[in-house]
């Protein structure tokens, strides 16, 4: 058994890793009994890891397979109407097992079904994606789109475990990895400067191991998420960088001349912004907003959006799921590895950061 990386106790489960997880996931099964076990993932993810995983499954018990079309365009009701469809097929029931194989569009719309189907039945994350194992299997929050609009529907229901296992990331595209790679940014700018010095270390953190990232990622986000489960507060933090992230994403979704853009590459552009916005609020120096830009845009291609654009993600600004009484609440930086929740900024500001972005 790989020891290397310790279980991470979560709200009541545990994130594995490795054959520990597989291991605790045969001992679930045998204890709980389920009638079925119902595997839901995407067309990639099934050609990709569904081998993988089901080597691993040494259960007499059924084991069902969903697939669906792989893609935030994907994230939707009318997906979830198809999976819940297609799990009265298979006849699953109250006490049958869903295990969510895949990036953050599996585990985010798998949760959600198996949290209402049948008013909420037991389910397992595998994620698949450097971003689903870093962010999106972790905190409990799943859910799916609505008209082009990030996340509006969903729940919080945590999971029975979690199982992080990187022989996954193998097959993940390039594109994929550095988008997952702006969240592992993003815990570092929140809540621990020297894991942000590491991270952009580039030289060292060539010859770093990714796990290791990855381990101590869920690590500052599940201690967030303990300390505030269902975001009244501190967990707000973790959406540094997405109020505006969102919005740039929703607006390139949405836009047909637009290419799409990965939640990542939203996000860390979003991170520039926000960065700028807590600089001219006085929670950070110049230097330190010169140094996330800088670090930011070497690994992140820069993204061009003129005046137009820049106007139409304002709009989508104000269908944020984190706009509360009216206002735009942002989670800003206050100084590098804190943060300062609750923030609201004018207009005209935020302008100016899309601006300075551009220069
Ligand atoms: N619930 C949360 O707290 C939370 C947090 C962050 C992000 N999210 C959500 O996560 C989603 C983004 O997740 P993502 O970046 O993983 O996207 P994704 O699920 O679309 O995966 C990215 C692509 O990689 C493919 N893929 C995944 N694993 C693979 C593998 N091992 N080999 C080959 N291909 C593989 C997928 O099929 C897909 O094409 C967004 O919808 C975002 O809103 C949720
Ligand atoms: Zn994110």
């Amino acid at each position: 058994m790989d020891t290397k990386f310790k279980k991470i106790e979560s709200i009541n489960h545990s994130i594995y890793f490795n054959e520990e997880g597989y291991d605790a996931l045969l001992k679930l099964c045998a204890k709980n009994n389920y009638s079925k076990i119902v595997i839901i993932t995407d067309d990639n993810c099934s050609e990709y890891c569904l081998e993988f995983l089901l080597e691993e499954l040494t259960t007499e018990t059924t084991i069902e397979i969903i697939e669906f079309d792989p893609g935030e365009e994907n994230k939707t009701l009318e997906t979830c109407n198809q999976v819940w469809g297609a799990l009265i097929d298979v006849g699953a029931d109250r006490k049958s097992l869903i295990i969510n194989l895949g990036g953050g569009v599996v585990t985010d719309l798998g949760g959600f079904v198996a949290s209402t189907y049948k008013r909420g039945i037991d389910f397992v994350h595998i994620p698949t994606s450097l971003l689903a194992m870093v962010d999106a299997a972790i905190g409990g929050k799943n859910g799916v789109d609505l008209n082009g609009l990030k996340n509006q529907i969903g729940t919080i229901t945590n999971p029975k475990m979690v199982i992080i296992d990187i022989s996954y990331l193998s097959t993940l595209p390039q594109s994929q990895m550095q988008s997952g790679m702006a969240e592992i940014y993003k815990h570092g700018l929140i809540a621990n400067k020297s894991y942000w010095e590491d991270l952009t270390d580039f030289d060292k953190l060539a010859t770093m191991d990714i796990e290791k990232f990855i381990h101590e990622s869920i690590t500052i986000k599940n201690n967030i998420i303990k300390e505030d489960p269902t975001e009244t507060g501190i967990r707000k933090a973790l959406n540094f960088g997405h109020t505006l992230g969102h919005a740039i994403e929703s607006y390139c979704l949405e836009t047909p001349t637009q290419k799409t853009l990965l939640h990542g590459q939203a996000i860390a552009m979003g991170m520039i912004l926000e960065s700028y916005l807590s600089w001219k609020i006085g929670k950070l120096s110049p230097a330190e907003y010169l140094e996330i830009k800088t670090k930011i845009n070497h690994v992140f291609d820069k993204i061009n959006f003129n005046q137009n654009d820049i106007e139409l993600i304002l709009k989508y600004l104000i269908h944020d799921k984190k706009n509360e009484y009216g206002t735009i609440q942002f989670a800003l930086l206050n100084g590098i590895g804190k943060t300062a929740i609750n923030q609201t900024v004018s207009n005209d500001l935020i302008q100016k950061a899309f601006q300075d972005y551009n220069t």
